[in-house]
């Protein structure tokens, strides 16, 4: 049994796990940097001071709270990339700096790939699957032939979904971030109050686009001489019931084109922070095309951020013997591919 500490710092969570290799979390905070929300978005430099100030305090917490020892830990794990550059530095840094002390490895990981496995902590995923990953910074699709065999099918062209959510919801005049409030207003709005844009719409390619949206939105809102509680509600309806319609067309089209080349999925994973929103669950769950398919999710505290699912990419690395020796050199990388850090 190994046990593997790491450090989740790409973005505003921060987040420190200590996990078994049976994928037992033994213990994990995430903190929510607060401090961004009077900005409306994430203020990077801001960010990574955060993350240094709030890592001295949780790790020895986290070692507490799980009653283990420095010594105890085998492997150490940190996400590399991508995401904020400080964040990203403080955080493998300060992983790599124990690993060093107790002359233990370290694993440099993936963020997107920690995704791309966050729905084994509650499943025994099945392959080929078919993964949607949703989050503030990335909207693809991937296949997933085997695990650490990652091909992208398609990616938005422009803004992220959870990035339209929380740019949506500015202009709402909403609270950072904007998903849980889009969500939580559309539940009293009419979908069909406003007549969004759908990009992309007719392209047969797995491409996403949602900037337009964003702009339909702005033109509507600055049309208002008041924005009442009715019209955010009716638009956080309309504009969440639009993003729904553009990921199905789209997990429709992908499972179209896969079936047209022969090649059956056995799952379909839906990931990343988005992946919490219940209107967007309940649609896919009433899709008679996607519904044929095991739909998985991870569970919804490993959805956003956290530091157990990089645990969990650092130590299949580890299983599969990938010699560690040269790894205390990587760099932290904002725009890490994950075909890149997958042959790590
Ligand atoms: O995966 P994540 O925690 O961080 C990144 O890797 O980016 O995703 C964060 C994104 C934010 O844009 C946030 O607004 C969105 O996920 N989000 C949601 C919901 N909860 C969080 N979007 C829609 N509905 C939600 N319930
Ligand atoms: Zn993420």
């Amino acid at each position: 049994m190994a046990l593997a500490f790491s450090i989740e710092t790409s973005c505003d969570e921060t987040s420190v796990a200590i996990i078994d290799s049976d994928g037992k979390i033994l213990n994990q905070i995430i903190e929510n940097q607060q401090v961004h929300n009077k900005f409306g978005g994430v203020v990077p430099e801001i960010a990574s001071r955060a993350h240094l100030q709030i890592l001295q305090r949780i790790i020895p917490l986290s070692f507490k709270q799980a009653k283990l020892n420095l010594n105890d830990i085998d492997i150490f794990c940190a996400t590399c990339g991508p995401g904020l550059i400080g964040g990203l530095l403080v955080g493998s840094t300060i992983a790599k700096s124990m690993a060093i002390g107790i002359n233990k490895p370290f694993y440099p990981v993936n963020h997107l790939e920690g995704h791309l496995l966050s729905p084994t902590f509650n499943n025994i995923l099945k392959f080929p699957n078919l993964s949607i990953l949703l989050t503030g910074g990335h909207t693809q699709i991937y296949f997933i032939k085997k695990p650490n065999d990652y091909e992208l099918l398609g990616e938005t062209v422009d803004d992220a979904v959870g990035e339209s959510f929380d740019k949506v919801a500015k202009l709402l005049g909403l609270s950072y971030p904007g998903g849980p409030e889009i969500e939580k207003f559309a539940q009293k709005g009419k979908f069909d109050a406003y007549d969004l844009p759908h990009p992309l719409k007719n392209k047969k390619n797995m491409s996403f686009s949602f900037s337009g949206i964003k702009t339909a939105v702005n033109l509507i809102v600055k049309n208002q001489t008041k924005i009442t509680q009715k019209f955010q509600e009716d638009m956080a309806a309309s504009f969440q019931n639009k993003i729904i319609e553009i990921i199905i067309n789209k997990i429709e089209r992908t499972i179209k084109m896969l079936k047209n080349k022969n090649i059956n999925i056995a799952d379909i994973s839906i990931v990343g922070g988005v992946a919490k929103n219940k209107a967007l669950r309940n649609s896919l769950l009433n899709n008679d095309k996607i519904n044929k398919y095991n739909i998985v999710y991870p569970p919804i505290e490993i959805c956003g951020d956290n530091a157990a699912m990089i645990a969990l990419v650092g130590l299949q690395k580890y299983k599969h013997k990938i010699k560690p020796d040269h790894l205390f050199n990587f760099k932290a990388n904002p725009r890490l591919s994950i075909i890149e850090s997958g042959s790590l």
